[in-house]
């Protein structure tokens, strides 16, 4: 069975075969609008939402299928004390395929190994947004034409921003592109992914301090939201949280053709007088997010028909130690009873599959 747990999971050339249905599927909406017909999308999610949660509603609805779950986890059986584990075995006897977003790190993996159907992460914690991932790259194929040479700033909250990891993880396939970090030392990348994504592939990356030192070079302004909901201490969320706000006279050294992404919501890290300049591609991305969905879950269907028995290739590598714990409080592994799973770094470390943090 083939999931999207992680950015990863997903070869280049599938990556490609998604973002081309996707572009088909917005020259030729008609030849869709049936493509699902009698098929369910279950969403579970764990944690709030707008965009993901609607846009996966919308682009089942618009495939022809229908839609079931809950928005909000004391609505189910979950305040009870069910597990990920017997919530998935359950609605994949009512659903096709299934979208989970939640707060602990790793819970739609434990999903996808209890589960007969397809399972999407919809984002875990501060972990991975996968979806967000081929929304991205889907907007800037269509803003920039290429996924390849390209300079790309990520500014704002480049620690708890799954989406920022996410990303890396998928441009760092494509030739020719480097990476600019711009955040405050409290939320820098985490080591892991400078370390086994960036410099692993031969990355370009570099840290800079202010935005305006780095405008003029960039072909994408990646802006991203300090979390509020990611800190244990609310000083220091207030001391963060204005650290790098994008405004039109910052914009004003940026090339004529450089896109202005987030993945939104926004608090007032862009303000209102950029949303109005050809730049701004935010709310495009938007609506990219529902053609993208509409593609990844026809192709994930398609895939699980024609190849029911192919394994998502990176979770074949895992190895079972229960004698080690991950240091990850916010990891579903510390959280419910679940095999402890740990793969090996080309360093020799182990790291936890579920969150990829450090072992104890
Ligand atoms: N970009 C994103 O994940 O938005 P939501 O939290 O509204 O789904």
């Amino acid at each position: 069975m083939r999931h999207l747990i992680d950015t990863t999971d997903i070869t280049v050339a599938e990556v490609d075969q998604i973002i081309n249905t996707a572009l088909d599927i917005i020259e030729n909406r008609a030849k869709y609008s049936e493509a699902c017909k009698g098929k369910k999308l279950a969403t579970l999610f764990y944690e709030p939402s707008t965009r993901t949660r609607l846009s996966f509603t919308s682009a089942m609805m618009e495939l022809g299928g229908n839609v079931l779950g809950f928005s909000d986890a004391a609505s189910s059986s979950v305040s009870k004390g069910e597990t990920v584990a017997d919530t998935v075995r359950v609605l994949g006897c009512f659903a096709d395929i299934i979208a989970m977003r939640h707060s602990k790190e790793g819970a739609p993996l434990v999903a996808s190994h209890y589960s007969d159907v397809p399972i999407i992460n919809a984002g875990d914690g501060s972990h991975a947004h996968p979806t967000q991932t081929l929304t991205d790259l889907l907007t800037i194929r269509r803003e920039k034409g290429r996924l390849d040479n390209l300079t790309i700033g990520f500014c704002g909250d480049l620690k708890f921003g799954r989406t920022v990891h996410s990303l890396i993880k998928a441009l760092s396939r494509y030739e020719g592109i480097n990476v600019v970090l711009i955040a405050p030392e409290e939320l820098r990348l985490p080591s892991y992914i400078r370390r086994e994504v960036c410099d692993k592939n031969n990355i370009p990356t570099r840290e800079v301090a202010t935005m305006e030192e780095v405008m003029p070079e960039l072909d994408i302004l990646y802006m991203t939201r300090v979390q509020k909901e990611r800190f244990l201490d609310e000083e220091e969320y207030e001391m963060l949280k204005d650290s790098f706000i994008l405004n039109a006279e910052r914009l004003k050294n940026a090339k004529k053709d450089m896109i202005v992404l987030h993945p939104l919501p926004r608090v007032n890290e862009i303000t209102r007088d950029v949303d109005n300049d050809p730049r701004a591609a935010y709310f495009r991305q938007v609506e990219n997010g529902k053609f993208v969905r509409m593609a990844l879950i026809y192709n994930l269907l398609e895939w699980s028909k024609e190849r029911p028995t192919e394994a998502t290739p990176r979770l074949d590598k895992n190895q079972i130690n229960e004698n080690l714990r991950c240091s990850n409080r916010q990891c579903i592994s510390n959280v419910e009873d679940v095999d402890k799973l740990f793969y090996q770094t080309d360093s020799g470390e182990h790291r936890c599959v579920y969150c990829e943090a450090k072992v104890k």
